[in-house]
C-alpha cells in the first residue's frame, strides 16, 4: 500500500497544489417534530414545503452526518407515537385535511458549491461581508471540519475521505493561522513551548537540534532570541501574531490558510504582519489562501481574488481584474466603500439594501437578488451559472451571457 507521502510525491503533476470541486459544508443547527396539515389530494412534502418552505433539508448530507442525527424511538413524545389519532388529527380531519407529524431538519449551508484552484506560490484572496463562509471554507479544506459534500485534491491527492493517520501526517503540511492572536495562544505556555509543541509531537527535528530549529523560526518571524522562555501576556497584539505565524511555520508547511490574520490589530501593525507573511511565502515558496474583509489589505497581497457571497463565489479572477474591471455587482458594492487617499477622486458609494440572509434560508434564483439595484425577473428564478468571460475571471450574474464560452 502507498503511504501519503509517496502517493503526493508520484502524484504531483498538477500545477495546482489545491484543487477543490464542489464543496459544501452544511452545519445542521436545529431538529425538531413538526406538525403538517396535508390538504386532499396533497403530499406530505407539498404540505411541508408550504407550512415552512425555508426547512429543507440538503439531500446531500453526508451518510455520517444524516446517521448520527437519526431520530430515535425515545425522543418521540409518547402521545405523538400512539396509534391512536390526536385530538388536532381528529380535528383536521374534520376539515377535509391531514395531521401528520414530521421531524424536520435545519442546516446552515454555509459554503455551498464552491469550486477553484490554487497554484503553487501564489496567494488566493477571499473577501465578503461577516457570515458568507470564509472561514469555514477555509477549515473545511483543511479537513478540520467533515464537509458534506465535494472533492480536495492537496498535490494532487484527494484528502477527502483520508482519516486517522494519514491526515495526521499531512497537517503539518497544511496550517492556519487564526484571526484573534489572544485567544489562539495558551497563556501559560512559553513561548518556545507555543512554538515547538506541535515540533516535538510531528518529530519535525531530533531532539538536540529543536531549541536551535525554534529560535532559528522566531528569527524568521522577527522574534528575539530571549522571548523563548516568556510568556504570550507580555507581547502586544502583532508580536502574539509573529507567534501564530511562527508557530505555524514552525511545521515546515507549504499552504497556510490566513484567516483574517491581521483584523485585530492596529492598522499601523496591519502592514508589518501583511509584510512578513509575504517575505516567508518568497523565501519558503509557500501558498496562502488569505481571508480578509479589508480589500485593501487583500489587494496587497493576493495574485488572484475570490469574492463570497452566502456560501458561494459570486466573482473570481486576477487581483487587476478583480479591481479595476469588476463586473458583479456585489464586488462593486464592496470596492466602492474602500476608501481613497485621493481627495480629487469622487467615489460613488453603493449602500447595499437590507442585511445578508439567512443561509438557513438563503433566497432562490441568484443568492444576492435582494439586495441588488439590478435585479431582473430572471434573477429570483434562476440561480446564475458562475462562467469564464476571459483570462480566468469568473462571475455568476444574469446581466452577463449566460452560455458557457
Ligand atoms: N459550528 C457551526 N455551527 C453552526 N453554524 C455555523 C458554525 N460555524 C459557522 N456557522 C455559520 O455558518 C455561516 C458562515 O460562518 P463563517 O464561515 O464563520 O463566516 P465568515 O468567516 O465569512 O464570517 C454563518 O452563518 C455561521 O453562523
Ligand atoms: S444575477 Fe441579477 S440579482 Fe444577481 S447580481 Fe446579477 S443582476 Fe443582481
Ligand atoms: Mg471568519
Amino acid at each position: 500500500m502507498q503511504t501519503t507521502e509517496t502517493t503526493l510525491k508520484s502524484e504531483n503533476s498538477s500545477p495546482y497544489i489545491l484543487e477543490v470541486h464542489d464543496l459544501k459544508k452544511h452545519f445542521l443547527i436545529r431538529k425538531e417534530w413538526k406538525i403538517v396539515k396535508e390538504q386532499p389530494g396533497e403530499t406530505k412534502e407539498q404540505a411541508e414545503k408550504k407550512e415552512q418552505p425555508e426547512r429543507e433539508v440538503p439531500a446531500d448530507v453526508s451518510a455520517s452526518e444524516n446517521n448520527s442525527e437519526e431520530a430515535s424511538a425515545e425522543e418521540i413524545p409518547a402521545e405523538q407515537t400512539s396509534e391512536q389519532p390526536s385530538e388536532e388529527e381528529k380535528e383536521g380531519e374534520k376539515r377535509g385535511g391531514k395531521v401528520k407529524l414530521v421531524y424536520r431538519k435545519t442546516y446552515v449551508k454555509a459554503v455551498d458549491g464552491v469550486s477553484f484552484n490554487v497554484p503553487y506560490g501564489e496567494t488566493l484572496g477571499i473577501v465578503g461581508e461577516s457570515g458568507c463562509g470564509k472561514s469555514t471554507m477555509g477549515r473545511s479544506i483543511l479537513r478540520l471540519h467533515e464537509i458534506t459534500a465535494g472533492k480536495i485534491l492537496f498535490k494532487g491527492l484527494d484528502i477527502t475521505k483520508l482519516k486517522g493517520a494519514e491526515m495526521r501526517k499531512l497537517r503539518p503540511k497544511m496550517q492556519i493561522v487564526f484571526q484573534d492572536p489572544y485567544s489562539s495562544l495558551p497563556p501559560r505556555l512559553p513561548v518556545g513551548e507555543i512554538i515547538g509543541e506541535a515540533v516535538k509531537i510531528h518529530k519535525i527535528v531530533p531532539k538536540s537540534e529543536y531549541k536551535d530549529y525554534i529560535i532559528d523560526i522566531m528569527r524568521k518571524c522577527g522574534l528575539q532570541d530571549f522571548y523563548f522562555d516568556r510568556y504570550p501576556h507580555e507581547f502586544s497584539g502583532g508580536q502574539r501574531q509573529r507567534i501564530c505565524i511562527a508557530r505555524a511555520l514552525a511545521l515546515g508547511p507549504e499552504f497556510i490558510v490566513c484567516d483574517e490574520p491581521v483584523s485585530a490589530l492596529d492598522v499601523s501593525i496591519q502592514a508589518q504582519i501583511v509584510n512578513l507573511l509575504k517575505e516567508l511565502q518568497r523565501d519558503l515558496n509557500l501558498t496562502y489562501m488569505f481571508i480578509s474583509h479589508d480589500l485593501s489589505v487583500v489587494k496587497h497581497i493576493s495574485d488572484r481574488v475570490g469574492v463570497m457571497y452566502l456560501g458561494k463565489f459570486v466573482e473570481m479572477g486576477d487581483k487587476n481584474a478583480i479591481f479595476n474591471s469588476p463586473m458583479h455587482p456585489y464586488t462593486l458594492a464592496l470596492l466602492s466603500a474602500v476608501p481613497v487617499a485621493d481627495p480629487h477622486y469622487e467615489v460613488k458609494r453603493i449602500i447595499l439594501q437590507g442585511d445578508i440572509p439567512s443561509p438557513a434560508n438563503p433566497p432562490k434564483g441568484c443568492k444576492f437578488h435582494t439586495r441588488c439595484a439590478h435585479c431582473m425577473d430572471i434573477c429570483k428564478e434562476v440561480e446564475p451559472k458562475f462562467i469564464d468571460y476571459g483570462n480566468g475571471h469568473l462571475c455568476a450574474c444574469h446581466l452577463y451571457p449566460q452560455e458557457e464560452r
